[in-house]
C-alpha cells in the first residue's frame, strides 16, 4: 500500500502522462452527439464529440486548448467512458462531480480508478474548474445541447 507521498507522485504522474499524451484527441469520425464547453475564468474552450450505439458510447473524443489540468482531465474523461453506457457515463460524471466537491450524493465513494488522481484540486476552486470542463461538455454533448455550456 502506498503512502500519502507515494500516492500524491503516482497522481502527478498520472496527470503528466495524460497532458503530455493526450487519449482520444479530436472528435470520432461520424459523431452522432457533440457540445462546446467554455470557462469562462480563463477562456479556455473544449468540444466533445461522441458516437452512441444502442445507448452505449461507441466512440468519444475532445477538441481544445487548455492548462494541463484540463487537458489531463478530458483525457481521463475519455478514457472512462469510453464503451459505457450512457446512463453509466452520467454516473461517472456525478461521482467525479462528488469527488471534486465533496457533494456528490455518496456516488463520490465509488471507485474512480486514475480520476482520483484529480482529486487534488479540490482545495484549488479555480483549478475544479478547469478539470471539470470537459465533463460539463460531455453532459452537455449527451442531452445534445445546441449552445455552449459554461463551467459557471
Ligand atoms: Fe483554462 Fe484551466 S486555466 S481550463
Amino acid at each position: 500500500m502506498p503512502d500519502r507521498s507515494d500516492l500524491s507522485d503516482l497522481y502527478q504522474e498520472i496527470i503528466m502522462d495524460h497532458r503530455r499524451s493526450p487519449r482520444n484527441q479530436g472528435l470520432p469520425a461520424g459523431h452522432d452527439h457533440y457540445a462546446d464547453g467554455f470557462n469562462p475564468f480563463c477562456g479556455d474552450k473544449v468540444s466533445v464529440g461522441l458516437k452512441v450505439e444502442d445507448g452505449v458510447i461507441v466512440d468519444v473524443g475532445f477538441e481544445g486548448e487548455g492548462c494541463a489540468i484540463s487537458i489531463a482531465s478530458a483525457s481521463l474523461m475519455t478514457e472512462s467512458v469510453m464503451g459505457r453506457p450512457v446512463g453509466e457515463a452520467v454516473k461517472i460524471f456525478d461521482a467525479f462531480r462528488g469527488l471534486l466537491t465533496d457533494t456528490g450524493n455518496g456516488a463520490g465513494s465509488d471507485d474512480l480508478g486514475d480520476l482520483e488522481a484529480l482529486a487534488g484540486v479540490k482545495a484549488y476552486p479555480t483549478r475544479i474548474k478547469c478539470a471539470i470542463l470537459s465533463w460539463h461538455t460531455l453532459k452537455a454533448a449527451i442531452d445534445r445541447k445546441a449552445e455552449p455550456v459554461s463551467t459557471e
